[in-house]
C-alpha cells in the first residue's frame, strides 16, 4: 500500500499536497490554462458563463440559502460574485489553489472564505506517489479504490448547501492524465478509476442540498460545424430526474485543444 501521508497532508479539511507536488503534476499550469483559454475565446464562452451563474442564482433563491460552499471556484469566471456578496451571509470557496489575484480582489469581503484542498480527498497525492513508485509495480486501481474516500474529508463542508461548478470531470482527468505518464493502463481500467473518483464526488453532494453543474460530453466539429464524434466525460449515472438545464459551451473555436477540429462541450445542471 502506498503511503499518501506526508507533512503537507492533514486529515479532514486540508487534504492538500505541497505546492511542489501540485506544480510537478501540472495542476497549477492547468488552472492557468483555463484563464488563458478564456482570454482567447472571449465572447464564445459568454453564454456558458452566464448560464452557469444563472443556475447558481436560481438554486440559491429556490433554497433560500444563506450559506453556501462553492467547489472548484478557480478564477470565478462562472460564479455570480456580486450576487453572492450582496445576498449571502457566508460563502466558502474550495479549490486546489485560489489564484493570488482572486484572493486579493476579494480579501475585503469578510463573508467570503477560501479553503485550498484536494476535493478528491487525497487522490492527487496518491497519484503522485504511485508515479514515483512505478518500479515496484503497484496495483494502481486497488491502491486508488482503497484510498480514503472523499466523503470522509468533505462530510461537513461548513455550510448547509454545496455547489459543484464545472469540476466533476476535472477531478478524474487530472489524475488519470498523470498516471498515464507512468503506466500503460487499459481503457477499462481508466474508466473504473474515473468512475470511482466521480462517484466519490457525487457522494459529497448531499441530496436536496446540492447543485451540480458539469460538462458531460465533448463534441468534435468539422469546418462545416458538423459534429463528427462525441466523447463521454462522465462515467457514473447522473440523476436525470433532477436535471434542470443543459446547454452547449463553445469551448475551443481555434483548434488549440485538438488541432484537427473545434470542440464544444455539453453542459448539464442538476439540483440534487
Ligand atoms: C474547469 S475549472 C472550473 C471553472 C472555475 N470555476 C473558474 O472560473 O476558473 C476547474 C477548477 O477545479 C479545480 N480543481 C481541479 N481538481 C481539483 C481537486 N482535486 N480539488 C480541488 N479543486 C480542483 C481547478 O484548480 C480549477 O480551478
Amino acid at each position: 500500500m502506498v503511503n499518501i501521508a506526508n507533512k503537507d497532508t492533514h486529515t479532514f479539511y486540508n487534504f492538500l499536497p505541497s505546492n511542489r507536488v501540485l506544480r510537478k503534476m501540472g495542476l497549477f499550469s492547468d488552472q492557468d490554462g483555463i484563464l488563458r483559454r478564456y482570454l482567447n475565446e472571449g465572447r464564445n464562452w459568454q453564454s456558458h458563463l452566464e448560464n452557469t451563474k444563472q443556475v447558481i442564482v436560481d438554486f440559491i433563491e429556490q433554497k433560500s440559502a444563506k450559506e453556501i460552499s462553492i467547489l472548484g471556484s478557480g478564477w470565478m469566471l462562472d460564479i455570480p460574485i456580486r450576487y453572492l456578496a450582496d445576498t449571502m451571509d457566508k460563502v466558502i470557496f474550495y479549490d486546489l489553489r485560489h489564484p493570488r489575484g482572486i484572493r486579493d480582489k476579494y480579501a475585503r469581503y469578510s463573508k467570503f472564505h477560501f479553503i485550498e484542498m484536494d476535493l478528491t480527498g487525497g487522490l492527487i497525492q496518491l497519484a503522485y506517489s504511485l508515479g514515483r513508485e512505478r518500479k515496484k509495480k503497484p496495483d494502481v486501481v486497488s491502491e486508488i479504490e482503497s484510498a480514503i474516500p472523499a466523503t470522509k474529508n468533505l462530510s461537513e463542508p461548513g455550510t448547509d448547501f454545496i455547489i459543484s461548478v464545472n469540476l466533476l470531470n476535472q477531478l478524474d482527468i487530472l489524475i488519470v492524465d498523470y498516471l498515464k505518464r507512468f503506466y500503460t493502463l487499459d481503457e477499462e481500467i481508466l474508466v473504473r478509476i474515473r468512475k470511482y473518483i466521480q462517484l466519490n464526488h457525487l457522494n459529497i453532494l448531499r441530496p436536496k442540498h446540492s447543485c451540480l453543474i458539469t460538462d458531460v460530453s465533448e463534441m468534435h466539429l468539422n469546418d462545416k460545424d458538423e459534429v463528427t464524434d462525441t466523447l463521454p466525460l462522465v462515467f457514473c449515472n447522473l440523476p436525470a430526474g433532477s436535471q434542470v438545464r443543459e446547454w452547449v459551451w463553445k469551448f475551443d473555436t481555434q483548434k488549440t485543444y485538438h488541432s484537427a477540429c473545434t470542440t464544444n462541450l455539453l453542459v448539464k445542471a442538476f439540483y440534487l
